[in-house]
């Protein structure tokens, strides 16, 4: 069975829409515990659009599921890294200009640079995970270098709309799987997640963690919005 990760930046992403306290992704965390969550996931960019330094040291602080820091392979978020220990790093790609993580690592094409960056997360005692797109190739990489795990992109596979698609895609994904646990890695999975096209995923033999963002925040501002909207008119009607 797989252990869920929950990606809270997206909580984030609205208080920095205001740049003020609220929501805040400590209390995110605290609630997706309650609801089950297997593990918190944070992505620390750059940029810092939605999760910053602050929120990172507070969930190392109060978390008490494993937490896993998605990040790029550069020096300032290394440092950030080893300074705050989260219990996995999951090294993505990033580029300023996209609206979110649009597909795996190059590791064929940056393996001194993800090689090194695993080597210095692992000598600090955190486990490291790459996240790659389900080709035979990077995969290999990520054995070769010492990864304690692999997180497949499962973006193409939410993508695919006609049956033939999705079933390429699960194949894809399902043969990645295999290669990753002959090698005795982990395999996780992620990214565009859904709770209408999960299952398959979830189902594939041999799979450890699925981290899922998006759609579970936004399920969860409909689950809510009634009741903050009763909330706020008790007050404004003075009840
Ligand atoms: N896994 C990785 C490596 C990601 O970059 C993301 C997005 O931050 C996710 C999983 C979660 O994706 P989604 O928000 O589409 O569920």
């Amino acid at each position: 069975m797989a252990l869920l990760g929950v990606n809270i930046d997206h909580v984030a992403t609205i208080r920095e829409a205001r740049k003020t306290n609220e929501p805040d992704p400590v209390w995110a965390a605290s609630l997706a515990e309650l609801g089950g969550a297997d593990c918190i996931t944070i992505h620390l960019r750059e940029d810092r659009r939605h999760i910053q330094e602050r929120d990172l040291r507070l969930l190392k602080e109060t978390t008490t599921v494993k937490l896993n820091l998605e990040m790029a392979c550069t020096p300032e978020i290394v440092k950030i890294a080893i300074e705050n220990q989260p219990d996995q790093v999951t090294l993505v790609p990033e580029k300023r200009e996209e609206v979110t993580t649009e597909g795996g690592l190059d590791a064929v094409g940056q393996r001194s640079l993800v090689e090194s960056t695993t080597k210095e997360l692992m000598d600090a005692g955190i486990e490291v995970s790459l996240f790659l797109d389900p080709i035979e190739g990077q995969i290999a990489i990520a054995h070769a270098i010492g990864a304690a795990g692999v997180e497949i992109h499962t973006g193409q596979y939410a993508l695919a709309r006609s049956a033939t698609d999705k079933q390429t895609e699960m194949l894809r994904i399902s043969k990645s799987g295999e290669q990753i646990r002959e090698a005795g890695m982990a395999f996780h999975a992620g990214h565009g997640l859904t709770y209408r096209n999960v299952k398959p995923i979830a189902q594939l033999e041999g799979i450890s963690e699925l981290n899922i963002g998006h759609s579970i925040i936004s399920r969860a501002v409909f689950v809510g919005l009634t009741e903050a909207t009763r909330a706020m008119k008790a007050l404004v009607s003075g009840s």
